[in-house]
């Protein structure tokens, strides 16, 4: 079960991203958009996508020094692990509320506005579903779990097992101990992985740093040959 959970599954997933992704650029390019639906309600969206795609950048900041970072390079530093999970917990805990609220007003806007419940498709609501789900999860580890029983120094474990996992051998044994509300948090982030071909959701290989200062909708000029939407 292990080795299929920490191992098969994620390659799976990752294999799906990377293969749907490019069948869909190669063969299906005018499909790649975030098909905004700004035209059919704006205020929320605004709100919403706000606070999501802010908030997103913060976590994935956050990830990537908590994750790619091996945690000797803090030590060498002098960072206590006292200091790295105050920082951590209280950086990530904000950009993490911020994520989730921006992530639960793009949902209830999505079901609750009849206009857009009608134009949405089923895959709309499976990635906003799955996002939703996975920060809510990400967010009860970081701001519940981690304050009830202590920070838990996943550095020691998903870190490195995620690490390996990029770099083509990795160990399921670092996953089998981690707790089991980040264990459905990662496995459902792998789900997200998996679905991003055959959403919106392919949006996030388009400069995605640009999304938080730019309008959901992309006009053309006249004349324009290129236009996007997202
Ligand atoms: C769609 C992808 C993902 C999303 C949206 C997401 C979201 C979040 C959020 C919102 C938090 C809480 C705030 C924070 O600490 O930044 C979090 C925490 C965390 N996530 Fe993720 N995450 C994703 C993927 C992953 C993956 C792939 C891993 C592991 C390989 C992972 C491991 C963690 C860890 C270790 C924490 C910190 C838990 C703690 O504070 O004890 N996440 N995530």
């Amino acid at each position: 079960m292990a080795e299929f959970l920490w191992v098969i599954f994620p390659y799976l997933s990752l294999t799906v991203m990377l293969l749907g992704s490019l069948y869909r650029l190669v063969f299906r390019p005018l499909t790649w958009t975030a098909r905004s639906s700004e035209w059919l309600e704006k205020k929320w969206l605004r709100w919403g996508s706000l606070l999501f795609h802010w908030g997103m950048l913060f976590v994935v900041g956050g990830h990537v020094m908590g994750l790619l970072i091996p945690m000797s390079w803090y030590t060498a530093m002098g960072v206590r692990p006292e200091l790295y999970h105050l920082m951590a917990d209280s950086a990530g805990g904000v950009a993490g509320l911020v994520t989730w609220l921006g992530s639960l007003i793009l949902l209830v806007r999505r079901l609750g506005n009849r206009r857009v419940r009608r134009n949405s498709s089923f895959g709309d609501f499976l990635a906003l579903g799955l996002l939703f789900v996975t920060i809510t999860l990400g967010d009860a580890e970081t701001l519940i779990r981690n304050n009830l029983v202590g920070p838990y120094e996943y550095r020691a474990t998903v870190g490195p097992w995620a690490r390996e996992l990029l770099l083509l051998h990795p160990n399921a044994q670092f996953m089998v101990h981690v707790p089991l509300l980040l264990q459905i948090h990662i496995v459902f982030a792998f789900l997200v992985f998996a679905v991003t071909p055959f959403t919106r959701l392919v949006h996030v290989w388009s400069l995605p740093v640009r999304y938080p200062w730019r309008a959901p909708m992309q006009y053309r000029r006249r004349g324009d040959s290129w236009h996007t939407t997202r």
